[in-house]
């Protein structure tokens, strides 16, 4: 990957997204990286949460690149978009947590991509805005529906329709993120955040991670279908045998294997 760097520590992995010159704008060539992110991570047991981030002090990501949008047709457009609606879907739907920890500007793209992650936190200096349609354009990551599914669709039309920017206590305020931090306590609260989902039983997160957004898509009958399903599905696993186990003899839990 050319413009995300990827470091594994213990059961948690950091994904940086690293193109500091456009403020870690998402031309094609890093929507591609991160198809390859998503593979790799996938591909990689080891790994129980993901953290994504942007490099520098600046920003997380400053949208999608508008100097490469700013020649397309509209099919040229419509094929970014696919691009990059596919990407963050997938993102979406890996098995295991995500949290964005948004370092600085999250801005079209960028507010898209930490919406596209379970949890958002970020540091006090972070500012998250959908400003498409200020560049003639509407969301194309997933903007209109994320934003109106986390917060009020009142509160996401108002953002979108404005285009104007807010800052990490209203980011806060309206739920968009769970918490803010200082800058520099950022990653260490983002890295403890995603040890401590690490240390619990990987197949039991992962369950919860499904029986979250499958159930969300559909009506309270068949959504609790799917949450008895995925509890059925834990039973009779080395983690939660030795979970219940540990409780039961008074013990603290070994550490949980991923069996
Ligand atoms: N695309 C391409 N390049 C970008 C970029 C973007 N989204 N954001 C910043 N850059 C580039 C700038 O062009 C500049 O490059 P040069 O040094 O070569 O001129 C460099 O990054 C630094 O940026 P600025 O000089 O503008 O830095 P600043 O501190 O003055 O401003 C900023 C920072 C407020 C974030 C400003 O860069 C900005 O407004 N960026 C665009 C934000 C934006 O509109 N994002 C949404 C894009 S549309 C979208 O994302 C659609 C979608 O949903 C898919």
């Amino acid at each position: 990957m050319t413009n995300i760097l990827l470091e594994k520590k213990g059961y948690i992995a950091v994904a940086t997204i690293n193109r500091p010159k456009a403020l870690n704008a998402l031309n094609s060539e890093v929507l591609s990286d991160l198809d390859e992110l998503v593979a790799t991570v996938k591909a990689d047991d080891e790994i129980r949460a993901l953290v994504i981030t942007g490099s520098g002090e600046k920003a997380f990501v400053a949208g999608a690149d508008i100097g490469e949008m700013s020649t397309l047709t509209k099919e040229g457009g419509t094929a970014f978009g696919k691009h990059g609606n596919d990407v963050f879907r997938a993102i979406e739907t890996l098995p295991i947590p995500t949290i964005a920890a948004v370092n600085g500007f999250a801005l079209g793209g960028g507010c898209e991509l930490s919406m596209a992650c379970d949890i958002r936190i970020c540091a006090d200096t972070a500012v998250f805005g959908q400003p498409e349609t200020g560049l003639g354009i509407t969301p194309g990551f997933g903007g209109t529906q994320r934003l109106a599914r986390l917060v009020s669709p009142g509160m996401a039309k108002q953002l979108i329709y404005t285009a104007k920017n807010i800052k990490a206590d209203e980011a806060y305020r309206i739920g968009l993120v769970n918490a803010v931090y200082p800058l520099e306590e950022l990653m260490p609260a983002a890295e403890k955040l995603a040890e401590t989902i690490a240390k619990n039983a990987p197949i039991a997160v992962r369950a919860c991670k499904k029986a979250i957004n499958d159930g969300l898509q559909v009506d309270m009958d068949k959504a609790i279908v799917i949450e008895e399903k995925l509890f059925g599905s834990c039973f009779q696993s080395a983690d939660q045998i030795e979970g219940m186990s540990a409780f039961l003899e008074k013990r603290k839990h070994e550490p949980y294997q991923n069996k």
